[in-house]
């Protein structure tokens, strides 16, 4: 599914960013003294990861996102109540209904406002921001808050050293608003169901729990076909994108890929001839924070300076389903 820019309809530009990480920093040696059979070195030469955040106990998808929110709103110079939409991207929303969307415009006051929920693993934010963009453009909201928010670590098997050292929780949020100057110039979504077994959970609401820790809900990742996949795939978009927007790679300033793993992310660099400076890296810190990743990545460049007004930003994503997709963005 691609959208791209006619010049007839309105852009949905950004206008403030926000995001929440929870206060508590676990290292690599962290989780080796809990018990994981694991070590720094493992962990940050094969990803890059040396640290993430793990939300603490009772604090849900929804409390990061309500704290990201704040922050993008008043970023913005927004007020809820001007919101009409509100699309959260999250694989781990805190009940299964209402959605964590709902859950979130209501304490942030927006009530009456549109807000729905969007499952697309890793790629959920790249999906809100697609489907909030395509909504200001056609004229059916006018400001939108789009949030990624996650709490991976409750279902990951702690148990399962290939998996749990990889994951973070936290929240990232955007503002999008109507306006005549870009904005969201293109963006680019696809998924392909016939990958659901290399990174799944085998149980949920309609096919049933198991009598297992955690009900048997888990993270399961065939990690190295994921790898292989992922650069493949992020390859093809992000020529695909380019090819869309009549765009040369060097037109880009920033890329702010999904944080799953370094060499991940360096391929795309290397694909797109970006030396490291230009690509905003936040796994060090987050580790992978799924749906989180990228508008945390966004918000953290955009307050330490580096992302600047007027520059040209690549975000893109890949996760489960496999789903993964692309956006296009004048700052
Ligand atoms: N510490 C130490 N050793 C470990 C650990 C660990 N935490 N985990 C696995 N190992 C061992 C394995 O047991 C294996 O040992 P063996 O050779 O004796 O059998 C060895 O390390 C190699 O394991 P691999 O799985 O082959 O390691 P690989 O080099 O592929 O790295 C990784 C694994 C980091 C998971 C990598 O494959 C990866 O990043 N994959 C992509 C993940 C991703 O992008 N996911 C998409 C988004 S996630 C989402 O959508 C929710």
């Amino acid at each position: 599914m691609s959208a791209a820019v006619t010049h007839s309809q309105p852009f949905a530009r950004i206008q403030g960013t926000g995001s929440y990480l929870p206060d508590n920093v676990v290292t690599n040696a962290d989780l080796q003294a809990r018990g994981i059979d694991t070590n720094d070195e493992w962990i940050a030469s094969r990803t890059g990861i040396r640290e993430r955040r793990l939300a603490l106990e009772g604090q849900t998808t929804g409390d990061l996102a309500y704290e990201a929110s704040l922050r993008a709103l008043e970023a913005a110079g927004i007020a809820a109540a001007d919101l009409d939409l509100i699309v959260l991207g999250t694989t781990t929303p805190d009940i299964i209904f209402p959605s964590t969307a709902c859950l979130l415009q209501h304490r942030l006051g927006a009530n009456g406002c549109a807000a729905f929920d969007v499952n697309a693993a890793c790629s959920g934010f790249i999906y809100a921001l697609a489907t909030a963009n395509a909504m200001i453009r056609s004229g059916v909201a006018k400001t939108a808050l789009v949030v990624g928010a996650e709490t991976l670590s409750r279902i990951v098997d702690w148990n399962d050293r290939a998996t749990c050292v990889l994951f973070g929780d936290g929240a990232g949020a955007v503002v999008l608003q109507a306006d005549s100057e870009p904005g969201v110039i293109a963006t680019h979504l696809h998924a392909d169901g016939g990958y659901r077994e290399l990174l799944h959970t085998e149980v949920g609401i309609s096919s049933g729990f198991r009598d297992e820790p955690n009900h048997g809900m888990r993270v399961l990742m065939t990690g190295n076909e994921v790898f292989k996949v992922a650069v493949k795939t992020l390859d093809a978009v992000v020529e695909e994108t380019l090819a869309a927007s009549d765009l040369k790679k060097s037109d880009i300033d920033w890329l702010i890929p999904h944080q799953a793993n370094l060499r991940i992310i360096s391929a795309t660099a290397k694909r797109l001839d970006m030396p490291m400076d230009r690509v905003v890296v936040t796994v060090d810190k987050h580790g992978n924070t799924s749906a989180a990743s990228v508008p945390l990545a966004l918000d953290e460049a955009v307050r330490s300076g580096r992302v600047q007004r007027g520059q040209l930003l690549l975000l893109e994503a890949f996760g489960g389903g496999f789903t993964w997709g692309s956006a296009l963005i004048r700052y």
